[in-house]
């Protein structure tokens, strides 16, 4: 693989210290979603605006090693003409970029879904590493319950997980590897456990022929949780431990990094059960955070699309990306949990 010096550097500055990922990549649906229920409108600008106060914020710097973005974002500039993307690295982070382009139907299946995107990656990864990103993001998602998943959709997911890849390391940019087993549903955290251990499996056998360099990618995984609409209570511990004995069991060591993603958990939750695996396992890679709500929801309701919050959603995006960084080294305490 090319450059391979380069991208084992961009992994470790991302997780250097304890630092994590801010995935602000939502797309123009998803951020108006969010946006819909704060009551903003999800106009270019305000779309800016937020982003900009997040990256301004002085949580970024010691906590946030990369921030992943959307296309949108990538190209914006602030009023003063600075690019976001140079915000970010001022703040001692790097850019990176979504490259899929969502999810669509497989054919005979009403729920299951592969991501769309392949087609051009090759042109569109040249044209976003000219932009300055450094890494990309590629996500795919796995519904359980009601005999889903199927092992035709695993398989049909993690291949296109690991053409990614090498697409991307083929363009001198570190993939981050997101096989999302959804936390959505009624499944118990058993099920999750064995569904999310047969992805990982498949992902890792695909990822090697094709030849992936493991030194040069993140993989962004979901905790093992059980579902939403179940209601046994899972103790941070025993989220820790079945996390932790499922990658064991699933991936390779070589991969330096592992970011979670947050999939629905609370602010608290997502901090905690990190911070968890980190006090009670010594493990072959970093784990670290990868969140989109779990780093942004306090803010985002804070700012309300109002300039005179700004300080007030900036307060709190910086104490959850300290949080998270601290869960990151495993010296978290619930009782710096000032600001909730
Ligand atoms: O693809 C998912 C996002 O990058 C992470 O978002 O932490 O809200 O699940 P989340």
């Amino acid at each position: 693989m090319k450059n391979e010096t380069d991208l084992t550097s961009i992994t470790q500055q991302i997780v250097s210290a304890g630092k994590g990922i801010l995935a602000a990549d939502e797309s123009t649906g998803t951020i108006t979603k969010r946006f819909d229920a704060v009551n903003i409108s999800s106009t270019e600008r305000n779309r800016r605006d937020y982003r900009e106060m997040l990256f301004r914020s002085i949580g970024m710097k010691q906590n946030i090693g990369g921030v992943i973005l959307f296309d949108e974002t990538i190209k914006q500039e602030s009023d003063d003409g600075t690019l976001l993307k140079d915000i970010i690295e001022s703040q001692g982070a790097l850019p990176g970029i979504k490259v899929d382009k969502g999810l669509k139907s497989i054919t005979n299946s009403e729920v299951e879904k592969i991501t769309d995107g392949l087609d051009d990656l090759d042109r569109r990864c040249k044209y976003y590493h000219k932009l300055g990103a450094k890494f990309t993001k590629w996500r795919a998602l796995i519904n359980q319950g009601n005999n889903l998943p199927t092992r035709h959709c695993i398989e049909l997911n993690m291949r296109l997980l690991a053409d990614y890849a090498s697409t991307v390391q083929e363009n001198n940019m570190v993939p981050i590897v997101e096989p999302e087993v959804l936390m959505d549903g009624k499944h118990t955290i058993d099920e999750c456990y064995r569904n999310t251990s047969v992805t990982l499996e498949i992902l890792m056998k695909f990822l090697d022929e094709n030849k992936v360099d493991f030194n040069a990618i993140i993989l962004k995984p979901n905790m093992i949780t059980s579902g939403s609409e179940n209601n046994d209570a899972d103790t941070a511990e025993t989220i820790a431990e079945k996390t932790v004995a499922c990658l064991l069991s699933s991936v390779s060591e070589k991969i330096p990094a592992v970011t979670f993603l947050s999939g629905g958990q609370s602010d608290l939750q997502a901090t905690s059960n990190l911070d968890m695996m980190n006090k009670l396992f010594k493990t072959p890679w970093k784990l670290s955070f990868s969140y989109g709500r779990a780093l942004q929801q306090s803010a985002l309701k804070l700012w309300s699309g109002n300039a005179k919050n700004i300080q007030l959603a900036q307060d709190a995006f910086s104490h959850r990306a300290n949080m998270n960084k601290l869960a990151a080294l495993g010296k978290w305490d619930k009782s710096l949990e000032t600001n909730e």
